[in-house]
């Protein structure tokens, strides 16, 4: 099964007994200085509906939310209405970033109890909110450094499943009527469909440590594991290991610096995030590569440039990989690929085809990747050297190698 299937699983093929049983990613929290603002930037940029908001008209007085979507992707933007408000503190020292990916579960409750007995940290107690409509519980568990995820069990008009289909998210939002960007975008799609995997950022040492913390707490498996022989380039390096949900729903690459000579680029996001670990990137999942980055890119979207030297190679290497595994040869137009910047890379189950934003804030901390998959169930390992070389060009003129 491709992960493409295994997002669309219906909860009835899922196993009801295991508390830790994956329905969807419910959510991502972003913790953002100006919610209402940051909600037209990825609208405008990214395409996403500005479909619901929680703030002062809606009686939330504490913070602002905006629920943002596409597909089957919801980020949840969140900005504090107080200086007391827990958000704040973490704007200051981390700026705009991940806060929390939220998991959809069968019972909240039972997950977190789960996780707690298999050694989790607590975040937040399990709470519920309910009204004549239905309910949500939620409760929330610490992952490495600011990052946590919250389990997430719906019931009533507040299931996922009306959710997606336009239905409020929970208690106290209100649709969000008459946004003129919401029709553009309506008449524009990006095509973006889902979360296919989300990046960690540890310190130097901690790889392990996070990794067991996946498989212990959340009973995940590891995936794929990268060394920094795979990923460095003459002067700096990252090791990665990923882990994945039993039933591959989110994948959870976690990476931390390795040695070179000079400084490697998740030294560089720990340096600018308070030396504290988060989400690096989000990756978003798109079945038409072309058509979404070239919407995106005409949208404003600044996506890191590769060298083009890069078009010289990649595709004697990538079809040599395929059609050693009996694939077919890239079938996309190669002159486009180039045209529009994009990666491509090859290993024994098939071909993807990848782009990175550059920065999504001022701060070189969180970032989006546009990914497409022909088969391949990597992360693009073939394009790590070129890309690093590129990201390394980046941190020179941010005066930062
Ligand atoms: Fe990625």
């Amino acid at each position: 099964m491709t992960t493409a299937q295994a997002t669309s699983t219906s909860p009835a093929d899922l196993d009801r007994n295991d508390p830790l049983t994956l329905i969807d990613v419910d959510h991502v929290r972003f913790y953002v200085g100006n919610a209402k603002q940051a909600a037209y930037f990825y609208a405008h940029t990214f395409g996403f509906q500005v479909d619901q908001v929680a703030d002062l008209t809606t009686g939330s007085r504490d913070e602002a939310n905006y629920l943002l979507t596409q597909g089957n992707i919801r980020l949840l933007l969140t900005t504090p209405l107080s200086a007391d408000h827990a958000s704040a503190d973490e704007i200051r020292l981390y700026g705009d970033g991940v806060k929390d990916i939220a998991l959809t579960v069968f019972d909240a409750e039972k997950a977190f109890e789960r996780a707690v007995a298999n050694g989790a940290e607590v975040a937040a107690e399990p709470q519920t909110l309910s009204d004549e409509n239905g309910s949500i519980t939620f409760a929330s568990i610490k992952t490495y450094g600011r990052v946590q995820h919250t389990f997430v069990s719906r019931t009533g008009d507040y299931e996922l499943t009306n959710v997606k289909k336009g239905g409020l998210i929970g208690p106290g939002f209100k649709k969000i009527e008459g946004f003129a960007l919401n029709e553009y975008n309506k008449k524009n799609p990006c095509g973006l469909k889902y979360v296919d995997h989300c990046v960690g950022n540890v310190e130097e040492g901690k790889m392990n440590h996070w990794v067991d913390w996946y498989e212990s707490v959340l009973e995940f498996k590891m995936f794929k594991h990268f060394d920094d022989k795979d990923i460095s380039t003459e002067y700096s390096a990252l090791m990665s290991k990923v882990m994945a949900s039993g039933n591959h729903l989110i994948k959870m690459p976690i990476n931390e610096p390795a040695d070179g000579k000079k400084k490697s680029q998740i030294l560089e996001y720990l340096e600018w995030h308070n030396m504290t670990p988060g989400v690096q990137h989000l990756a978003l999942r798109t079945d038409d590569e072309l058509a979404s980055v070239a919407a995106l890119r005409s949208r404003g979207v600044d996506f890191l440039a590769l060298p083009d030297t890069y078009y010289e190679s990649v595709w004697d290497r990538v079809n040599t990989t395929l059609k050693a595994h009996g694939h077919e040869a890239v079938k996309e137009d190669h002159q486009r690929v180039k045209d529009l910047g994009i990666l491509v890379d090859a290993d024994d189950e098939g071909y993807l085809l990848q782009l990175f934003t550059k920065p999504l804030q001022d701060r070189p901390t969180l970032f989006f990747e546009i990914i497409s998959r022909r088969g391949s169930q990597s992360f693009g390992k073939g394009n790590f050297k070129a890309l690093f070389e590129a990201l390394e060009l980046e941190q020179e003129r941010r005066g930062n190698l």
